[in-house]
């Protein structure tokens, strides 16, 4: 079993400051394999008919119980948010944490009828903490979902990611009453897989897709919401400059995109003209993991001059940056010296695949992939 020595740690602090904790990821992330570690007092699973009793009488069932409460797969039963709301504010000892892989309702619903009462924590697949700084590239190929990164070999991950794909399109997505057929969203997602990294145009794609740029985007919105696909948002704070103003989008999970790209091993992810793409999209996921911010608490920045930065994000009211490189040894670019000038920069972060963290520039570090803790330390680490 792989430890989650810092979901574990997260979780636990949420729910010694809310009574209602979501743990919020993708299917087969290893929500229900976590909670089972926190040693709850009581565990219901809203897709087990012998929990029922959740749907005929939640009051009942709930109300008497102490100790920390799981509840899984909370997107079967919304309406418990409201029993959930009460509950919380009554003050006995019970903590409830909550299981759910569909966020838009579920975050909708939790954070409008818990306001103040619910503390969300994402799980996606395996960290690089999680499964040690030597399996960084098998961690990279397959992705970190737990059945594919183990599996015993490169072809059994990628059957399993195929596999995991046909199910999320055949049915996780019907569940949010999408009428759309499978084949299309497969060659949607696959398209987007082609412009991971990418601030594509939605109009073109909606063109060569046969639909229209508001298809598009609900399309994105349907994959953003299941943990997918993350679309960052341009910076938009008036720099004086010309702003891209579109998202970015990423496969977040690479083994996921490799199986979308058709590749398997190694070697075909290396020679595939998408491999700097998604070794840096990889160590964003990675650093986002660290600084431990909500998705709209992160951006890109983007000028239509070229200055450009990967991922922007506020610490004690000063932003800072990092910039993913697949290069043995980063050097400063004019891009790097403009968004430092733009953005009057705290710090530039450089991450990069090789062992050693070093100051490249006045504010700006290389950082190994190895040292990303120190992305979240304090001003100039
Ligand atoms: N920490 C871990 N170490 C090893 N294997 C794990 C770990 N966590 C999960 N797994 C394996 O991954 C698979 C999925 O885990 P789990 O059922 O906990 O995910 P889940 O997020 O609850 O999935 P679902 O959304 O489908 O309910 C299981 O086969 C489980 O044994
Ligand atoms: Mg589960």
């Amino acid at each position: 079993m792989v430890a989650r020595n810092r979901d574990t740690k997260r979780i636990r602090r949420l729910l010694g400051i809310f009574p209602v904790v979501a743990l919020l990821g993708p299917r087969q992330s290893g929500k229900t394999t976590l909670a089972g570690q926190l040693h709850a007092d009581h565990y219901f699973d809203l897709e087990s008919p012998a929990d029922q009793i959740l749907f005929d009488a939640p009051q009942r069932a709930l109300g008497p119980l102490r100790g920390l409460i799981v509840l899984d797969e909370i997107q079967r039963n919304p309406a418990l948010f409201s029993l959930l709301r009460v509950l919380a504010d009554e003050t006995v000892d019970r903590r409830f944490l909550i299981l759910g892989s569909a966020s838009p309702d579920l975050v909708r619903h939790g954070a409008e009828t818990l306001a103040g009462r619910i503390g969300f924590h994402y799980l996606g697949g395996f960290s690089l903490e999680d499964v040690g700084h030597d399996s960084a590239e098998q961690l990279w190929i397959r992705g970190g979902f737990p059945r594919s990164f183990l599996a015993e070999d490169s072809e059994t991950s990628r059957i399993w990611r195929d596999a995991f794909i046909q199910t999320y399109l055949e049915r996780d997505i019907s569940f949010y009453g999408v009428s759309l057929p499978p084949g299309a969203l497969r060659r949607f997602w696959t398209m987007v897989a082609h412009y991971s990294g990418q601030v594509p145009n939605f109009s073109e794609i909606g063109r060569s897709f046969g639909v229209s740029d508001t298809t598009v985007r609900h399309y994105l919105d349907l994959l953003e919401g299941t943990f997918t696909v993350r679309l960052l948002q341009p910076w938009s704070i008036n720099v004086g400059k010309r702003l891209v103003k579109r998202p970015r989008i990423y496969v977040r999970d690479t083994g996921l995109l490799h199986a979308l790209l058709g590749l398997t091993h190694r070697r075909d992810v290396l020679s595939h003209p998408k491999a700097a793409a998604s070794w840096e999209g990889f160590a964003l996921e990675q650093l986002v993991g660290i600084i431990g911010k909500r998705s709209e608490e992160l951006y890109f920045y983007r000028t239509h001059a070229g200055a450009e930065v990967d991922l922007l994000w506020e610490k004690n009211g000063r932003l800072r940056a990092a910039e993913m490189k697949l290069s043995d040894a980063p050097r400063m670019s004019r891009s790097m010296h403009n968004v430092l000038q733009d953005l009057n920069l705290d710090h530039l972060f450089v991450i990069y695949p090789g062992e050693r963290t070093y100051p490249m520039a006045d504010q700006v570090t290389a950082v190994s992939i190895r040292d990303l803790e120190i992305c979240r330390g304090a001003a100039g680490a």
